[in-house]
């Protein structure tokens, strides 16, 4: 089963589905990588060719060897495409080619589709992925690194051959806009929390003037967590009508609205049966009315917020999306 698939600046095709790997909940690690590896090996026998990974969810080690174990046999390196994210404590210029190489090994591949900046915000080196002051606030770079220093480093990695493609995440509009004004190599993508309740339209717009393919991840607004205070896109009842009438479940049509305004989703799952659910949203089209009734559920709720260093002047959120 070929998935339809975004194209990238870079002629790449990049498919519009994806697997999530990322921990439930920002510094919340699973216990064990186990599920992680297993997913993977279901996502590629279910027929994803996508896998969204980063250093800092310390599962690459686990990712890396269910595609050794899948890649050569069920699916060609070349036809699928791995994604991995420059951390926040990896923003020195000095860092980046290190930290690349080390996702490289870990995932036990020779070069990347896709690299991400994950945040645009300089936490201070060394290997504590959150570091943190008494206070519980994030140990910010000193002295600071602007992204757009880490930035030239990251084009290093696509001269030298490492990465296919460089991207960013959790940029908002005028820090995306100043990346691709400023940079040699203009982003590739940028990767964001979207779902219903966070629709993030005015991003989507610039980001299609200016050949920016963005990812969602989160595409379910992480139910069954309280982040969102309980809501659920899952259980909003339009989302639940519109599910209904299509017969297809809530999650199918969360995920079906985002590819179907041209946008990439990661949804996140170890639980084979919802791999396999949500990957069955190519069979079924949402009508412009429905389309429009879940862009009007947007609240603007975000669930990832990076709290612990919002008096950083590059912290995103306060600008529009
Ligand atoms: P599980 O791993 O137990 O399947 P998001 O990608 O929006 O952050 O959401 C991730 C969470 O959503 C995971 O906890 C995952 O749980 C759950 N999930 C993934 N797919 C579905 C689905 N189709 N229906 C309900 N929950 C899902």
């Amino acid at each position: 089963m070929a998935l339809p698939a975004a194209t990238l600046r870079t002629g790449a095709r990049m498919p519009l589905l994806g697997l999530g790997t990322g921990p439930g909940s920002v510094g919340t690690w699973q216990t064990s990588t186990e599920p992680i590896y297993e997913a993977v090996k279901v996502a590629i026998d279910t027929g994803y060719r996508h896998i969204d990974n980063a250093e800092s969810y310390a599962e690459e080690q686990a990712v890396g060897r269910a595609l050794r174990e899948k890649v050569g046999s069920v699916v060609e390196r070349k036809d699928i495409f791995i994604t991995s994210k420059l951390w926040n404590t990896r923003h020195h210029p000095d860092d980046v080619l290190p930290a690349c190489q080390r996702s490289l090994t870990d995932l036990g591949l020779d070069y990347l589709d896709l690299y991400l900046m994950h945040f645009p915000v300089a936490w201070t080196r060394g290997d504590v992925y959150y570091p943190k002051d008494e206070n519980g606030r994030a140990i910010l770079a000193t002295p600071d690194v602007h992204f757009m220093d880490t930035w030239k480093a990251m084009e290093k990695l696509v001269d030298a051959g490492l990465v296919k493609a460089i991207g960013v995440s959790n940029f908002n509009i005028s820090q995306m806009e100043e990346v691709l004004t400023n940079g040699r190599i203009k982003p590739a993508v940028n990767q964001v929390e979207s779902h219903p309740y966070l629709v993030c339209s005015k991003l989507l717009k610039c980001a299609a003037d200016n050949n920016v393919v963005i990812t969602a991840f989160s595409p379910l607004g992480r139910p069954g967590e309280e982040s969102l205070h309980g809501v659920s896109p899952l259980k909003d009842p339009k989302v639940i009508s519109i599910a209904e009438k299509h017969k297809k479940t809530p999650a199918q049509v969360c995920l079906r609205w985002q590819v179907q305004r041209g946008v990439v989703v990661v949804p996140k799952s170890t639980t084979p049966a919802r791999i396999l659910e949500n990957s069955q949203i190519f069979d079924f089209e949402l009508s412009t009315e429905d389309m429009e009734t879940i862009s009007g559920l947007n609240k603007d709720a975000r669930i990832v917020k990076f709290g612990m260093c919002d008096d950083h002047p590059q912290w995103p959120f306060n600008g529009e999306f």
